[in-house]
């Protein structure tokens, strides 16, 4: 053993480097976050359980989800060496227009129930990312304060038909004059899917000042005087609304449309029109037969049909029969930049997220959706480099196998 001796300053002093550090806790929280999982964890604290469930949650034993997560996390992905990934670039055209990055921010109801910031921040985010953003028509932001909140961001607007087609056409005519450029006809909701955890929670929207909830104010004290202190939650489109979600779905959505009325959503929106909430070969067909320029392969986050098609799998036939006549994204499932750079190699044209996003909102508003967005982005960039893939159109189906 050598001679030992007490270490000198001068040695020691490199060695010490204190991290700076970060007074504003909400930015402290979220620098500690290096996952999507990590936000979700996060926003499971911060947020009252109902809330947190109506988000987390899917329909009935959550199997539609729980696959989808299941096949993304056991894709296996086939690098190539040797190329030179010194600059990568993740950049994609989608609907004619450029965008940053391969993934947007998909269409989410009652967003600022989960954190007061609401759309208006997703929206932001999106405009610095240089990424879409589809507003729900169950956003509970105005379609034209989206807008001004967010002038530069690729705003699409997201479709339910009512049974008062008169409310439909009005919205799109506002969703026109506010300067959105697509309309996502959302095709998945024709009855209320069974949310269990909602039913249990007794979930309600405005959520209701029950014993049960208001022993969980206590819990969450921030969250609930940001609820009654901001605007009330209304509707983009809707007005108000007390009940739960499946009773305002079964009441106002229509469940008699069918494939010919998308010529009325033709003759009513020139933009782009896209089908979201497609789960089959022959339903991609059809729609695009009948004039939808891109779908989305989408069983909505499981929050539907249970035991519903993993969207990712569809891909490649999907891309076989509709081939260049309209554009393929898809969605449900994504919580990892791996994630969108398997759903790319597959033969996708863009991927939308939908939890992501809504786990780094309620984990700390603004800062929290821009969180996700930075390490969605981190990670879509870093697989790329390790497949081998400067550009996204490199990227192919041989970088990627379905479990
Ligand atoms: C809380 C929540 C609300 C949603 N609201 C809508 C909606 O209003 N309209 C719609 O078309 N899809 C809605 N979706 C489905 C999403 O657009 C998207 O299909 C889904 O979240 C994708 O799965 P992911 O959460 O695993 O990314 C919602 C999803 C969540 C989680």
């Amino acid at each position: 053993m050598g001679d030992r001796q007490l270490p000198r300053w001068s040695e020691l002093k490199p060695l010490l480097r204190p991290k700076p550090v970060e007074w504003n806790p909400t930015r402290r929280r979220l620098d500690k976050a290096l996952t999507i999982a990590d936000l979700r964890r996060t926003a499971r604290r911060r947020t009252p359980r109902s809330v947190f469930d109506y988000t987390d949650g899917a329909a009935d034993g959550e199997v539609s989800l729980r696959r989808a997560r299941d096949t993304f996390a056991g894709i296996e992905f086939h690098p190539e060496v040797l190329r030179d990934v010194s600059n990568i670039d993740p950049t994609i055209e989608v609907l004619g227009k450029p965008a940053a990055l391969p993934f947007g921010f998909g269409p989410t109801g009652f967003t600022r129930m989960m954190q007061h910031e609401g759309e208006r921040a997703v929206a932001r985010v999106a405009e610095r990312f240089e990424i879409p953003y589809a507003l729900s028509t169950l956003g509970t932001t105005s379609i034209e304060d989206v807008a001004a909140a967010a002038p530069n961001a690729r705003k699409w607007f997201q479709l339910y038909v009512w049974r008062d087609r008169r409310a439909a056409e009005e919205l799109m005519s506002r969703a026109k004059a506010a300067g959105f450029e697509a309309l996502m006809l959302t095709v998945d909701v024709p009855v209320a899917g069974a949310r269990l955890r909602d039913i249990r929670n007794g979930f309600t929207i405005p959520p209701s000042l029950t014993l049960r909830t208001v022993a969980g104010t206590a819990m969450h004290p921030a969250w609930w005087a940001n609820l009654l202190t901001t605007e009330p939650l209304t509707f983009a489109s809707l007005g108000s609304w007390d009940g739960t979600v499946a009773e305002l779905i079964n009441t106002l959505f229509d469940p008699s449309m069918t494939i010919a009325d998308l010529e009325w959503i033709r003759s009513q929106w020139d933009g782009p029109l896209v089908i979201k909430g497609i789960q089959t070969v022959d339903d991609a067909r059809r729609v695009v037969d009948a004039g939808a320029d891109a779908i989305v392969l989408s069983n909505h986050g499981g929050r539907q049909l249970d035991r519903a098609p993993v969207p990712v799998r569809l891909l490649p036939d999907v891309k076989d029969v509709i081939g260049e006549r309209a554009e393929i994204l898809v969605d449900t499932g994504v919580m990892n930049g791996a994630d969108v750079v398997a759903a790319m190699a597959l033969g996708a044209d863009a991927v939308l997220v939908g939890r992501a996003y809504l786990y780094g909102l309620m984990a700390g508003g603004e800062r929290g959706v821009e969180r996700a967005a930075q390490i969605l982005e981190a990670e879509v960039r870093r697989t790329m480099a390790l497949l081998g893939a400067r550009t996204i159109s490199e990227l192919g189906q041989r970088h990627v196998r379905l479990p």
